[in-house]
């Protein structure tokens, strides 16, 4: 009798079957059981006499002082993109392994392509494409129009195939598009099964840190977040990064949420063009709309080591329904809430009677408190139809008591906003900061304690 290749092991209580079930016999949780390969075992014995180790024996003495540790200095490849660099920490670690996450269409294989091409003058590159054919891929790269330099192309879904060639061809950078694509022959599981995914990552990882080749994998996000399931790739890639945007706006971010290699939440912002992905050069002024309108504020948010400039809108009016409606795009509509109720409580506002809709210009995610005051600022424009004070920055956090808090690196978001011709700010009083830290910043500082005051200062000038 053929022994199966493989195991469906229960992920939540590590129970273990040769066949598939919906439900696990064992603890009897649903969906749990995620097909593995049985040869782990083995190969770590493997790893073990290749290594003059007995299976068996206990091996003596393998760890090492940290301070005698040779200390090898990171050699970095440019990705022929500055704002790539960027987020990946100064560009690509050979040996190291890169998960490029995104919503289909948003453009990975355009950027990965583009930035294989531009790498293809120093390094030699291997694009694997498993979705699309080589012509596809071909079509792609003269409309770019970046051929000038020659890369290698393997159209392969077969994960052995695709370890054989990056074996032979011995590149220094290699792409995979994508990795839900791709298949190992040995697992019944379908391609793009969480098995099929960890099974093949690990397998390229294996040989990326054997040959020293630095490894892009492309890989979807499911509106689930589950089946195609990046999410399990997480822990075992070296960094993460997210390439987000509006499919119907041009500009595109790509993020960094995990970098053994570099800062964390550092952006890197591109725009499609008919041609492909530009880098911008100034992302402050995408994200500006310098419109002059009641409802709209500016604030400067503070991603990775940068800082940008950006413009807040929202659409208060008489609510029609039982409940109010409230919508926010680009931050958490719980912070939304959350802010109308200090509104509300503290200024009086009657906000439960209108309805609330608050949108982040340029399609922009923002997560930090920084800019509570200023979306408190556009709510209460919206609400009284006076316009905010022209070329003014508010920044604060809103705590529930109505007064403001501190935030982080005042001086620089006010140095940005300075750069771009801002020439009043409204912070909060409790900043420390040292005095070096406004010099840039010439205009007029008003220094608020409380939302109250804040907001009372801004509508009245
Ligand atoms: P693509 O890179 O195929 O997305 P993904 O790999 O993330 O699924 O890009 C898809 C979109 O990008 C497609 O709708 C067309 C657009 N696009 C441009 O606007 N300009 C270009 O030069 C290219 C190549 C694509
Ligand atoms: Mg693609």
């Amino acid at each position: 009798m053929v022994r199966s290749a493989s195991v469906f092991v229960c992920q939540s209580c590590g129970a273990q079957t040769n066949q598939f079930f919906g439900r696990c016999s064992s603890c009897g949780s649903w969906n749990t059981l995620v097909e593995q390969k049985l040869s782990l075992s083995k190969e770590r014995n493997k790893r073990r006499s290749i290594e003059g180790i007995a299976s068996s024996a206990l091996t003596p003495l393998r760890a090492e002082s940290i301070s005698a540790l040779a200390t090898k200095p990171i050699k970095r490849l440019s990705s022929g993109y500055r704002e790539f660099d960027r987020v990946l920490g100064g560009g690509l670690v050979p040996g190291s392994l890169v998960l490029v996450g995104g919503d289909p269409g948003i453009g990975k294989s355009t950027l990965l392509l583009q930035s294989a091409s531009l790498m293809a003058g120093q390094q030699s590159v291997l694009y694997v494409t498993a979705e699309e054919s080589a012509q596809q891929v071909k079509l792609r790269w003269q409309r770019l129009q970046i051929t000038e330099n020659d890369l290698q192309i393997l159209a392969e879904t077969d994960l052995d195939l695709v370890l054989q060639e990056i074996e032979l061809i011995k590149p220094d950078v290699v792409i995979i598009d994508s990795i839900q694509a791709l298949n190992d022959e040995n697992l019944t599981s379908a391609s793009g099964s969480v098995a099929q995914v960890r099974e093949c990552a690990s397998a390229l990882q294996r040989l990326a840190k054997k040959q020293n080749v630095a490894l892009l994998l492309v890989g979807h996000v499911t509106k689930e977040g589950i089946l195609a399931g990046p999410k399990v790739l997480e822990h075992l890639v070296d960094a993460v990064l997210t390439f987000e945007g509006d499919r119907f706006a041009n500009h595109r971010v790509l993020r960094a949420i995990k970098n053994r290699f570099g800062a964390t939440f550092e952006l890197g912002i591109f725009e499609m063009q008919g041609s492909g992905l530009i880098e911008v050069e100034n992302p402050s002024e995408l994200f500006l709309g310098r419109d002059s309108a009641a409802g709209v504020a500016t604030i400067v948010t503070y991603e990775g080591t940068r800082s940008l400039v950006v413009e807040l809108q929202a659409l208060v009016s008489g609510t029609s329904y039982a409940s109010p409606r409230r919508t926010a795009t680009g931050i958490e509509t719980n912070r939304l809430h959350q802010i109308l109720a200090v509104l509300e409580k503290h200024l009086g506002l009657p906000l439960s009677r209108f309805d609330c809709y608050l949108a982040v210009a340029g399609g922009l995610d923002i997560d930090e408190p920084a800019a509570d005051l200023g979306i408190a600022a556009a709510i209460v424009s919206s609400f009284k139809e006076i316009k905010l004070p022209k070329a003014t920055i508010f920044l604060g956090e809103l705590g529930l008591g109505g007064q403001l808090r501190q935030v982080g690196q005042l001086s620089q978001r006010l140095n940005e906003a300075h750069r771009l011709g801002f020439k009043r700010a409204v912070v909060p009083k409790v900043n420390i900061m040292d005095s070096t830290g406004y010099m840039e910043f010439d205009g007029d500082l008003i220094k608020a304690s409380s939302l109250a005051e804040a907001v009372g200062i801004a509508l009245d000038s």
